[in-house]
């Protein structure tokens, strides 16, 4: 199936199935917002266990917090939110669409990629067994010119982003040629910074409200709170804080159903470790990080790691786990060895001291700090793109028919289990579609209560994914289930 006709399709049955649904559907929706339904906020809270689990409970030395959305302002002075959260952005002078100057350069550079790609595709289907992947990388001249485009053009890009120079980056449109997406025009204007954070008041205006802002990320919180939870919990370094929360950003480049939202969730941790162990520690928490995506065993080959090239002031390295949605690899999660920055910065702003103590060695420092940044939505995204079938299956009369299938990871599943019981004037048609009906919610196991249960104790169970049926006894069926959809089954796959 086209990846086009499986993300319209994906949408649909989103909306269908209870998972999610336009914000405010009946005023015409508000764009880039969204609502999970009865079955999506089941399989929201379940990633959130998930993802607790793996961070907080399986490790003592990190522990959990909750703060406010609303900080001070300070916060985002000292984060380099306010004089920096920044989109470049580029209009379209006759579609008046606005998009993201570096996105429409990546959207450019990602052509080249695919024509890389076809190649090799082409190569492979020729020559077979025989063919040589790193050798055909490494002579075809067609590979060898796409190659150096995408060399030149990204290295113009980090430099242009990691100097702030916009004229440059309306330059690499212009001699990409790069046109409107939507309408092929070439008409641009110049690039402009944006700023994302939603601002709002404190206190009503006769007061003398103040401005304040809507988190745009979990992270800052953390900082801020980082003493507070040291000296109460009585904890050495390296240790960790987790919070899963809201975040706000005004995207203005909000496309892609939930993957860009401007109210999305994140769970994010910060590891606060000696200066001069980060890298350690950073190679440490990625390794952990993709176990913990792969250990829903969605397609392996569905997941990648994209090394940052254009490194953030702060960082000193940073990775994403990228992840293959219906529209390309992007990204799910970030990694970044974020330094001292933060919290040197809030230190400065606020004025209070943010060093640990180290009672072994006697010695104060400011701890440097290793973040995992993963999105909710996005890893829900990443699940029910992953989970999407459609499957042609045989029935008994020797027909076909078609299936659609969500093949959630069972301990993640919003309903584990559905007790579907045969009622006297109940077909074997009905019952097929009962189990259709759960097989498109994604509800890994469903058994029937039939005619002989009342003499036997047994029931039949169906295996959403294999749609085979067994007779187990009632007796059985705790110990059967438990092992199918514990969480514990997914942490053991991780640690
Ligand atoms: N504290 C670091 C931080 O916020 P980020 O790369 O800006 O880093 C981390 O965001 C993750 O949050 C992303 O990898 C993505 O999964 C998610 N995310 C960011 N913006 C989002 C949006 N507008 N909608 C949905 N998820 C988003």
């Amino acid at each position: 199936m086209a990846q086009d006709d499986l993300f319209k399709k994906l949408i649909a049955h989103t909306k269908e199935y209870g998972y999610i649904f336009p914000s405010s559907e009946i005023y015409d929706g508000l764009s880039a917002v969204y609502d999970y339904g009865q079955y999506g906020v089941e399989l929201k809270n379940n990633i959130k266990q998930f993802w607790w689990d793996a961070m907080v409970k399986m490790h003592e030395n990190i522990v959990g917090l909750d703060s406010a959305i609303f900080m001070h302002p300070d916060i985002w002075k000292a984060s380099g939110h306010v004089g920096a959260f920044n989109d470049p952005l580029i209009d379209n002078k006759d579609s008046k669409k606005r998009y993201r100057a570096d996105d429409l350069v990546e959207e450019h550079i990602a052509k080249y990629q695919a024509k890389i790609d076809k190649d090799v595709e082409k190569g492979q289907t020729k020559f077979g067994d025989a063919f040589n992947k790193e050798q055909f990388l490494a002579t075809n001249p067609n590979v060898l010119r796409n190659q150096e485009k995408i060399n030149e053009i990204s290295g113009r890009l980090t430099k242009a982003l990691t100097t702030d120079n916009l004229a440059e980056l309306k330059q690499i449109i212009v001699d990409c040629e790069i046109a409107d997406p939507v309408t092929g025009s070439k008409n641009w204007t110049d690039v402009r910074q944006f700023n994302l954070m939603f601002e709002t008041q404190l206190g009503s205006t006769a007061d003398g409200a103040s401005k304040i802002y809507l988190r745009p990320e979990t992270a800052q919180g953390i900082f801020v709170n980082y003493l507070n939870v040291q000296k109460s919990g009585r904890m050495k370094i390296p240790f960790g804080i987790a919070q899963i929360g809201k975040a706000f950003r005004n995207e203005i480049v909000a496309r892609q159903f939930i993957f860009r939202m401007r109210e999305f969730e994140q769970m994010e941790m910060q590891f606060f470790v000696k200066p001069g162990t980060e890298l350690e520690w950073f190679e440490h928490w990625k390794n952990l990080r993709i176990k913990w995506h792969k250990a829903m065993g969605l397609p392996e080959e569905k997941y990648r790691f994209h090394k940052h090239d254009k490194l953030a002031h702060y960082a000193n390295a940073a990775f994403d786990i990228e992840f293959e949605f219906p529209f390309g690899f992007k990204e799910l999660e970030g990694i970044h060895s974020r330094t001292d920055f933060d919290l040197k910065q809030h230190q400065e702003f606020s004025g209070k001291k943010l060093q640990f103590f180290d009672p072994e060695s006697g010695e104060s420092y400011i701890p440097y700090v290793v973040e995992t940044s993963v999105g909710l939505d996005r890893t829900f995204l990443s699940i029910l793109s992953g989970a999407y079938y459609e499957e042609e299956i045989k029935k008994e009369n020797g027909e076909s028919d078609m299936r659609v299938v969500l093949r959630i990871p069972p301990a993640l599943a919003p309903i584990k289990l559905a007790v579907l019981p045969l009622i006297k004037y109940d077909e074997k048609d009905s019952i097929g579609r009962r189990y259709r009906r759960q097989d498109a919610i994604g509800t890994p196991y469903c058994i029937t209560i039939d005619h002989d249960t009342l003499k036997d104790n047994m029931v039949t169970i169906r295996d959403r994914d294999t749609m085979i049926q067994e007779r187990v006894l009632i007796t059985d069926l705790n110990m059967i289930l438990e092992e199918k959809v514990s969480m514990r089954k997914l942490l053991k796959k991780i640690f």
